[in-house]
Order: C-alpha cells, then sequence, then structure tokens
C-alpha cells in the first residue's frame, strides 16, 4: 500500500522527470514556447475529434451558448467580447431592486456560467502559455484573483436575494472584474501577442476556442 512518504517520492520524481523534459525540449532548440510541436498538434488533432464526436448531440446548443466568443476573431478578441457580456450581466443585475429576488438568483447563475468558462479558457490556456512565455508573474496575479471571483460568486449564490447589501456585493464584485479585465486587455495581453508568431496565436486562438466549446 502506498505511503503518504510513497506519494511524496512519486511527486518529486515526477517533478524531476518534468523538469529534465523541459531541459531535453530546450535542448532540441525549441523555444518556449512548444505549441507548434507535433506532439501538441496530435493531442489537439485528438481533442477537437473528441469534441466533434462527443457533443455531437448538443452540439447546435453549445454553438449557440458559445454565441459570440466562440465564432470569430483571435483569442483576445474572443476574450475581450466574453468580458463585455459579463459587464453586461452585472450592469443588468444592477438594475434589480430588491423585491426581484427570482431574477437576481437566475442572473446569478447565468453571471457564474459565464465567468467560470471564461476562467477556464485563460486558466486552461492563455495563462499556462503567459507562464511559458516569461509572463508568469502576471500569470499568477491574473489567476489568484480568478479565486476572489469565485469567493464573490459563492458568496452572491448563497446570500439572500432580497438582501439590502446584495446589490452593494455586486458593485464590488464588478469593480474587482472590470479592473481584472482591464489589466489583462491593456496590459497583459497585448504584450504577450506581440511576441507572438502568426502559428503561435493561431495555436492559441484554436486552444481557447475548443475549451470554450467544451465548457458551454
Ligand atoms: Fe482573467
Ligand atoms: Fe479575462
Amino acid at each position: 500500500m502506498a505511503t503518504r512518504n510513497d506519494t511524496r517520492t512519486d511527486d518529486r520524481t515526477s517533478g524531476e522527470d518534468r523538469s529534465r523534459s523541459n531541459r531535453a525540449n530546450r535542448s532540441n532548440g525549441r523555444s518556449a514556447f512548444s505549441w507548434g510541436s507535433a506532439d501538441t498538434a496530435t493531442i489537439l488533432g485528438a481533442a477537437a475529434a473528441g469534441a466533434v464526436l462527443g457533443l455531437a448531440a448538443n452540439y447546435g446548443r453549445k454553438l449557440i451558448v458559445q454565441g459570440v466568443s466562440g465564432i470569430a476573431g483571435d483569442w483576445d478578441e474572443v476574450l475581450k467580447a466574453e468580458h463585455k457580456m459579463a459587464l453586461a450581466i452585472f450592469d443588468k443585475l444592477l438594475a434589480t431592486d430588491d423585491s426581484q429576488t427570482f431574477k437576481r438568483g437566475l442572473m446569478i447563475k447565468q453571471l457564474t456560467h459565464a465567468l467560470d468558462k471564461h476562467a477556464h479558457e485563460e486558466e486552461m490556456v492563455v495563462y499556462p502559455a503567459l507562464r511559458e512565455a516569461d509572463q508568469a508573474g502576471d500569470a499568477d496575479k491574473l489567476e489568484g484573483e480568478h479565486g476572489y471571483v469565485k469567493t464573490y460568486l459563492y458568496e452572491l449564490n448563497n446570500m439572500e436575494k432580497g438582501n439590502p447589501e446584495f446589490l452593494t456585493k455586486v458593485r464590488q464584485f464588478r469593480e474587482l472584474v472590470a479592473e481584472h479585465a482591464k489589466m489583462e486587455e491593456e496590459q497583459v495581453f497585448p504584450l504577450f501577442k506581440a511576441r507572438l508568431t502568426p502559428e503561435q496565436n493561431a495555436k492559441i486562438t484554436k486552444l481557447v476556442n475548443i475549451d470554450g466549446l467544451l465548457q458551454a
């Protein structure tokens, strides 16, 4: 039976394996980006095939849900459109009054889904790519803020929707999301995108779209 210590040793070994593999990649002359490797292409192809086959039954629904975010534009434009959609939900929420508890409940669910899908795309594709491109500090800061996004969602989902403090919390939450989105749109993403080759950029767009389709 595996002990705690055994597990730790395994973790350490796999960490060493990973760093060996990283060194091997570098010694092959690859850049910090590995988006163009054959392995990635194979995984991407399999993911795309899986997405098409596995989701065929409700593909239409997902495309509709995906809406503007999954159809056109580079990855950063997709994410920007999603920021805009989330902020629009906030504004509709802020226009409710304390008697509209059912509507608030539905809108919080809608906001939770939108932000969860968005965070997943960033955390599974864009932030790891930022770390590979020596922007780990930015990626860590942004991912840390996603934790507070989830905290607000947790609190609002579990709060009485007629509570007089409800809108105050929504307003604070909106400020956090707007600031976070601004940092991504105006600082972090442009800096990163400027250093991508067209192929790397296209690959990130494809990965974000696949992730979004799977989350929709
Ligand atoms: Fe983000
Ligand atoms: Fe974002």
